[in-house]
């Protein structure tokens, strides 16, 4: 264990679980931020990992292990994360204009079920400031992806030219871009996953990376509550549209009659997405229906309860070429990283 790990467990975890979970998140992002401008420091924490190239959409990411969207939206510690062994880092949701979120308490710990619930509504410093922040700190050894969502106050009929202005912005640097249209708390957002209202979304982001002149890998990020006609259909259209990849998947509105936090506690809490381990089997359902409908060119990123190297293991063997966590982290802490990825590195038990 490293010494951050070591310090994070004998008093980290205790103090900030603790703390209500926005604020805990609030404490430690200081940390991430001076490993993030510091290269020195960086490299001075950096967990020796055994290399685990993987090559996908043209790119070649260190690892296979990334963060999820969520939990840098600023863009103000991706190579802090790096320095922890994430190989790549998903920036965002960052939206074309500035916006607050939701009134907290807004995120939420399901303890008993090492899970969250998260109602933020993509709180984000808006598309033109996130960029200003990309462009001050390049990504060092990580892959850096970028994905955006739509603007609260943009109408749903007007997303595409919402999501296009993020697209401009913020295409030139990223490398990988993600639409996101499968969040549960932005009002209506999910409702965007219909091909139809897709296709103009798709259509209006393409022309502003082609603008940009440099290849950008574009993939779109589904909800694990879609039907299964409706997740073929989204594999369909990114064949047709010659997508680069699908994140699968975001967070979850359903409340499994299984979690073992009390039915009153989690009503209690209220509206949101749904994290951790009781989505992992749900996530690994929607990954193999996609690969299986896809063929093998196209690049899934899975994501949903992810927890450990055999979870990593189990999403890339039902189709995912790279996965994603967020919620263990929050649990596991810094060690996790390092961890799962030597974990993935050793031979099998
Ligand atoms: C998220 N997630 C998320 N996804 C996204 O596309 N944009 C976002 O802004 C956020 N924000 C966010 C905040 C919080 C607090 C959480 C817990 C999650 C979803 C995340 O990227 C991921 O898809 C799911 O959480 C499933 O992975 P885990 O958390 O089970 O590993």
């Amino acid at each position: 264990m490293s010494l951050l790990g070591s310090a994070y467990r004998a008093l980290g975890q205790r103090t900030l679980f603790a703390l209500d979970a926005e604020r805990a998140h609030e404490v430690t992002t200081p940390f991430l931020e001076a490993l993030h401008r510091s290269p020195t420091l960086a490299q001075a924490m950096a967990p020796a990992l055994p290399p685990l190239p993987v090559a996908a959409m043209g790119l070649t990411f260190p690892n296979p292990l990334g963060m999820a969207a969520g939990f840098d939206k600023a863009g103000r510690f991706y190579n802090g994360l790096g320095a922890l062994g994430f190989g790549f880092v998903e920036v965002g949701t960052v939206t074309a204009r500035p916006q607050p979120g939701n009134p907290r308490p807004r995120l939420f710990r399901l303890r008993a079920d090492r899970a969250l619930v998260n109602r933020m509504g993509f709180n984000n410093p808006g598309a033109a400031a996130v960029a200003e922040a990309l462009a001050a700190e390049p990504p060092r050894g990580i892959v850096r992806g970028v994905n955006i969502g739509k603007s609260k106050v943009t109408p749903l009929e007007e997303a595409p030219a919402d999501y296009a202005e993020s697209a401009r912005l913020l295409g030139p640097l990223a490398d990988y871009l993600v639409v996101n249209v499968s969040s549960p708390n932005t009002p209506g957002l999910r409702s965007l996953q219909t091909t139809a209202a897709l296709e103009p979304i798709l259509d209006a982001v393409s022309r502003e990376l082609a603008a940009g002149g440099r290849r950008v890998p574009l993939l779109v990020k589904i909800a694990p509550d879609l039907a299964d006609a409706d997740i073929d259909a989204i594999a369909d259209l990114a064949t047709a549209r010659g997508l680069d990849g699908i994140v699968a998947t975001n967070t979850t509105i359903a409340r499994p009659a299984s979690l073992r936090t009390p039915a009153a506690e989690v009503a209690a809490i209220g509206d949101g997405g749904l994290s951790g381990e009781p989505l992992r089997a749900r996530a690994l359902e929607v990954i193999a229906r996609l690969r299986a409908r896809l063929g093998p060119a196209m690049c899934l990123i899975g994501a949903g309860g992810i927890a450990s190297a055999d979870d990593a293991r189990a999403a890339m063997a039902a189709g995912a070429n790279l996965v994603q966590l967020y919620t263990a982290f929050i649990y596991g802490g810094p060690d996790l990283p390092a961890g799962i990825v030597r974990g993935l590195a050793a031979p099998r038990a």
